[in-house]
Order: C-alpha cells, then structure tokens, then sequence
C-alpha cells in the first residue's frame, strides 16, 4: 500500500474502453452517447482525481465527432486537467480509437469539461492550485483560461 496522495499532485490519467456491439448503433459505429458519457467518465475522475472531493460536471463544451469509432475498436480517453480556477477546473480529453488488427490510431474526439469541488454538504470549496510545469501544460492553461472567460461571458443565471 502507497502513502496517500497529496491534493492537486495528480493531473492525468487515460481511461481505455474496448467497444462492444453493445455499444453499437444501428449503423454498426459506435453510439455518440457512449462516447459522451465515458467523455464524462474519464474528466470527472481526472477532476476527482486533482481535487481530492466530491466534484460535480458545471460545463460540456461542444463535443466534435470527427470520425466514426467502430466496434471492437479499442478507445482511449486522455483526460488533463488544463486548468484550476478558485472552485472549478477545467479537464480537457482527447479520445483516440485504435483498429486492434493494424495498430491504426485515429483522434475521434476532442471536449472541455468544466468540474466543481463541493464539500459534504453540496456546496463549492477551493480546488488546489494548478502549476503548470512544461511548455505543453503552459500552452494548454493559457488555452483554457481563454475558454474559461468565454464561458463564464456566455453562463445563464441559475433559475
Ligand atoms: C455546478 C454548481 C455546483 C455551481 O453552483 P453555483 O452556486 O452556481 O456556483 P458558484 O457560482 O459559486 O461558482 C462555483 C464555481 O463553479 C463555476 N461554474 C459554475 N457554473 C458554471 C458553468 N455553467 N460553467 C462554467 N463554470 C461554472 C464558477 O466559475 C466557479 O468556479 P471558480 O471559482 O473557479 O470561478 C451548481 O450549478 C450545480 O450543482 N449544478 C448541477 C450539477 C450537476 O448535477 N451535474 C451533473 C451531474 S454530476
């Protein structure tokens, strides 16, 4: 057994899925909400991950299919969280589709999802401070703070 991590010390992780027919649409490609929800899936527990708290999805922004993921394709989910405001982070996830018979890698999916840090009683609280390290990590949390000013430009009131 490892010693427990510290809080924001962990900012990736890859969730891989292999398509079955289950997972099929009549066309014999896979669902696009399949996709959407292991999307989810991957950036919630990167989130989770990062902040050490219960999070919830706030934001999706738009998700592209670019090409169609086939079954029995094996699906990775790379999930990074590209940015760390006072109480949400943004998690990024490209979603690549491997052919298992020729080794063939395409990029399906690219999403931006936005996560918030409750406490035990269901309200937001700090999530730790993002640094970013290489040159990568700087050009992606540049990238994001710009989404996240649109974004939080464009939010609806809450009811
Ligand atoms: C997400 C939620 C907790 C935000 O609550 P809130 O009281 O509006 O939150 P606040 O205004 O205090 O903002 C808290 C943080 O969330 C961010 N946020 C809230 N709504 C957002 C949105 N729609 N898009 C992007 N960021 C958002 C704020 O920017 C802030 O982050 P920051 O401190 O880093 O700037 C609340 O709307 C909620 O519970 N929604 C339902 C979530 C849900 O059920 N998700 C699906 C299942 S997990």
């Amino acid at each position: 057994m490892n010693e427990p991590l510290p809080r924001g010390s962990e900012t990736s992780l890859v969730l891989t899925h292999l398509t079955q027919p289950a997972d099929a649409n009549y066309m014999g490609n896979i669902h696009g909400g399949i996709i959407m929800k292991l999307i989810d899936e991957a950036a919630g527990a990167c989130a989770f991950r990062f902040c050490r708290t219960t999070i919830v999805t706030a934001a999706i922004d738009r998700i592209d299919f670019h090409h169609p993921v086939r079954v029995g394709n094996l699906v990775r989910f790379m999930a990074n969280v590209n940015f760390a405001g006072t109480k949400s982070v943004e998690v990024g996830v490209r979603v690549e589709a491997e052919d298992l018979m020729t080794g063939i890698t395409t990029h399906t999916n690219s999403a931006y999802l936005v996560f918030v840090a409750l406490s035990d009683s269901g309200k937001p609280i700090p999530v730790p401070k993002l640094v970013p390290q290489t040159d990568q990590q700087k050009e992606w949390f540049t990238e994001a703070q710009e989404r996240r000013r649109k974004r939080l430009a464009e939010r609806e009131p809450a009811d």
